[in-house]
């Protein structure tokens, strides 16, 4: 890319808003990863919305009926996938690995296979979980998967949050010092990537 067309597409990106799609793990109405997902709203930067998307109404993946006319859950979340600049994850982990309904969604949104809405998408993962460790296993396990339907995994620094009284205080807000400020650049470092990407499709397409 030459300076002028990087400039170029630097300014014709300016003044956008970054959205990155919040995708909570856990079903729970009073759930910590929720509460991980409000904190990730309160530490976002001033330039970035975070949209959170429900995946409670799904089907179970099943591919007699991923047809070229899937059912209008499955097309609406694979849309928020596409439209957004970047997808964060928050979720518990259930026997040391993720839990069903999030293994369901992101085998939804990773087909069609070459062209599915996960590809190339930047996704970064956080968790809250009652094991000291947080949820590192199921992290350990998102990144397989999210690597395998080819998204752009954006690791570090880790958040990875054990349910101690340290964590959250009573009204839910993220109290943790050192998690705050994990999630801050996380959540930067996502924001950053997506932005390049953005710039780089944006220049493909004036080159076009
Ligand atoms: C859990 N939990 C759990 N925690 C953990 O750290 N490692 C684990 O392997 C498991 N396994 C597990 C399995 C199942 C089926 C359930 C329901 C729970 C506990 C879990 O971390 C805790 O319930 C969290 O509070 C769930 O997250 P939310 O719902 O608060 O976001």
């Amino acid at each position: 890319m030459t300076q002028d067309t990087d400039t170029a597409a630097r300014v014709a990106h300016a003044g956008h808003m970054t959205t990155i799609v919040a995708i909570p793990g856990s079903l729970r109405d009073q759930s910590y990863n929720r509460l991980l997902i409000h904190a990730a709203e309160e530490l976002a930067p001033p330039d970035v919305r975070i949209v959170t998307y429900n995946i409670d109404d799904l089907p179970h993946y099943n591919e007699d009926i991923d047809t070229h006319q899937p059912p209008e859950s499955v097309a609406a979340f694979r849309k928020a996938v596409e439209d957004a600049d970047a997808v964060l994850i928050a979720t518990p982990e259930y026997n040391s690995s993720i839990p069903g309904v999030l293994k369901d969604a992101i085998d939804w949104a990773s087909r069609p296979y070459g062209t599915a809405s996960l590809m190339g998408k930047p996704v970064a993962y956080i968790t809250a979980s009652q094991a000291p460790s947080g949820g590192t296993s199921a992290q350990a396990d998102l990144k397989k998967i999210l690597e395998r339907a080819r998204a752009h995994v954006v690791e570090g620094p880790q958040v990875a949050i054990g349910l101690s009284p340290s964590a959250f205080d009573a009204e839910g807000r993220l109290i943790h010092p050192q998690a705050r400020e994990s999630l801050r650049q996380l959540l930067q470092n996502l924001a950053d990537v997506a932005r390049q990407r953005a710039r780089e499709r944006e220049t493909v397409r004036s080159e076009a």
